[in-house]
């Protein structure tokens, strides 16, 4: 019987996930002793009754890395050690199915798995494979927060996206004369807010690593709008908070969610404007899960299909524990317990925030 590589995609979906799936495939195509296999929804196909398997070959990938979203789905609540549960009276809980889905492996005759996932996917991974799991992953998330390797595939296409969202603002900021403040996603590190702000020529930019105070993003404007333009692009992380303030969430009602719901920065930030005096016309525009969805830039392909075939050539070198990165532009392989401890957040001493700041991009501060 042939050895069976599984392939998960966890968490929030982000463009490329289907390319890496389809390299992993197209890579293990040549060898003889191994087929692949997926499961629904990221570890929940194996843990439901019936099982949810795909068995995955070069029919069922042919064309899929031009795809946004998974042919696998995912999510990102439940999974091995928090399978929510509902007893009699309403209440959810949680239960670790752990012990249970790795004999659930051994019966499938699953010898590898890769988990394609950010840092809550991740943490996973590296559970299982304390627990003897022979798991490799892929680094994957439109907020470029993973540690160790330089970019993960997803933020690329996520920072298009922002940065024509941008485009299309300042035209019509200028056209009105008003500030048009854009909300873009990346949790805690404010990389799309920053690339995109760069890319699209923002006058202010506010990331979660640098707390703005109101008063000099107030003096940005003021200067500007008295200057020469009477028109101010803002873009702001959903993560950014004030030095006074804090972070705005969302409600989120459904059970078995580990991460709280950012969102609301870019309205609270025109409430702050309104308070300190700004009378300018104010708009706000939350860019949410257009981010994520669509179909990858060329380059998130690219890197895409380079991680899948890295993630496979680790499981044939039994380089178990490891995620698949890039590292001074070079594939390489790294402890995941590495990736998922060293949070990414913006150097504010790198080159691209001097940048900024050298082309008159407010940063609050
Ligand atoms: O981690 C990716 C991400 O898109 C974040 O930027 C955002 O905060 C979050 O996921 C949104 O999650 P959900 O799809 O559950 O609303």
């Amino acid at each position: 019987m042939k050895k069976r590589c599984l392939v998960v995609t966890g968490g929030g979906d982000c463009p490329g996930l289907n390319a890496v799936i389809r390299a992993i495939v197209k890579r293990a195509s040549a060898e003889s002793d191994w087929d692949i296999i997926g499961s629904r929804n990221a570890f929940n196909g194996v843990l439901l009754d019936p099982m949810e398997i795909i068995e995955l070959d070069q029919s069922t990938v042919a064309g899929i890395h031009v795809r946004g979203g998974t042919i696998l789905g995912t999510t990102n609540k439940g999974g091995p050690f928090a399978w929510p549960i509902q007893d009699n009276d309403g209440n959810w809980s949680e239960v670790d199915r752990s012990a249970e889905m790795l004999r659930k492996l051994e019966f499938l005759n699953v010898k590898a798995v890769i988990n394609i996932g950010g840092d809550g996917s991740q943490m996973i991974s590296q559970k299982l494979f304390d627990m003897g799991c022979n798991i490799i992953g892929v680094p994957k998330t439109i907020d470029n927060d993973l540690g160790v390797t330089n970019i993960t595939f997803g933020f690329p296409t996520a920072v298009e996206v922002a940065t024509d969202a941008v485009d299309k603002l300042v035209t019509t900021a200028e056209s009105h004369n008003r500030i048009l403040i854009l909300e873009v996603m990346g949790r805690n590190a404010g990389w799309i807010a920053l690339h995109s702000a760069v890319a699209g020529g923002a006058e202010v930019c506010l990331i979660p690593e640098i707390k703005y105070d109101i008063n000099m993003v107030k003096e940005r404007i003021d200067s500007r709008i008295q200057n020469s333009r009477g028109f101010v692009n803002i873009v702001i992380s959903e993560g950014a908070k004030s030095i006074n303030g804090e972070q705005q969430f969302q409600e989120n009602p459904e059970f078995g969610h580990h991460n709280a719901r950012l969102g609301g920065a870019g309205i609270q930030l025109m409430h702050e404007l309104q308070t300190a005096g700004v009378d300018t016309d104010i708009r706000v525009t939350i860019l949410g899960h257009l981010q994520r969805g669509g179909k990858p830039i060329a380059y998130d392909r690219i890197l895409a299909t380079q991680f899948g075939v890295k993630a496979f050539e680790m499981v044939l070198d039994k380089d178990f524990g490891n995620m698949a990165a890039l590292c001074d532009g070079k594939l390489v392989s790294v402890p995941i317990s590495d990736a998922i401890e060293k949070y990414n957040y913006v150097d504010l001493n790198s080159d691209l925030i001097k940048t900024a700041r050298d082309i008159d991009i407010c940063f609050g501060d």
